[in-house]
């Protein structure tokens, strides 16, 4: 929805209530971040620069990304890697933009491409339609402030369409692809979650 903000009847948006992201700087030796959608704010970009092989569907996204990160055109649903090729993968705010029935195919695509022990790290938001919506509401928006490991703070928002999520519904497809949990903390309604890939 990020690239069609102006065309969106704000009427039919639910805005959830202001979230914080606090982004501590993850220890990484692996030479390369594989960030899945990482057009936008290209916010893993910013903070590892050019260890981001940073790919976005589209490419306008990528285009309007100020990092060092390397920026290809390419689907989740088909990435153009061998396998075994990362150490390790980001997702940012990017699977409340993946409709359900692409997850599987998604997931699969990650776990084919990281190596075995390769960790898989996921930021996104926990979205709880109330039942007594306005049944007009079609998209939802999260305003953002994401606070960098050097202090900094870069404030956004990102919006999808509309419908439930949170954490338990993308580790029950993770877990069908061999990923496990190893870390996961809450703030409020933003989620952050470690997973090890357990393979061959
Ligand atoms: C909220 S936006 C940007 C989040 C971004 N990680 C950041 O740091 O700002 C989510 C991005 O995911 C991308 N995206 C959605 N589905 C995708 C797919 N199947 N393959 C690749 N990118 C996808 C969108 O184009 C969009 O740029």
């Amino acid at each position: 929805m990020s690239d069609h903000h102006s065309e969106i009847d704000m009427s039919e948006v639910y805005q959830l209530p202001h979230q914080v992201v606090s982004l501590s700087d993850f220890p990484c030796d692996e030479e390369w971040i594989l960030d899945i959608g990482g057009g936008g704010e290209g916010i893993i970009g910013q903070i590892k620069g050019r260890q981001v092989v940073a790919i976005d569907n589209k490419m306008p996204e990528l285009e309007g990304t100020a990092s060092d990160a390397l920026k290809l055109v390419m689907d989740a649903k088909e990435l153009q890697f061998l396998e075994n090729s990362f150490g390790i993968a980001t997702i940012f705010f990017t699977l409340m933009y993946v409709p359900f029935e692409d997850l599987d195919t998604i997931f699969s695509e990650i776990a084919r491409v990281l190596k075995p022990g390769g960790e898989l790290l996921m930021w996104d938001v926990n979205v709880e339609v109330p039942e007594d919506i306005d049944s007009k509401m079609k998209y939802f928006i999260v305003p953002l402030s994401v606070s960098f490991p050097d202090g900094t703070r870069n404030e956004t928002g990102y919006g999808a369409y509309l419908r439930n999520q949170n954490l338990e519904t993308f580790l029950a497809v993770a877990a069908n692809h061999g990923f496990e949990v190893i870390e996961k903390e809450q703030q409020d309604l933003v989620f952050y979650a470690r997973l090890i890939l357990r393979k061959g």
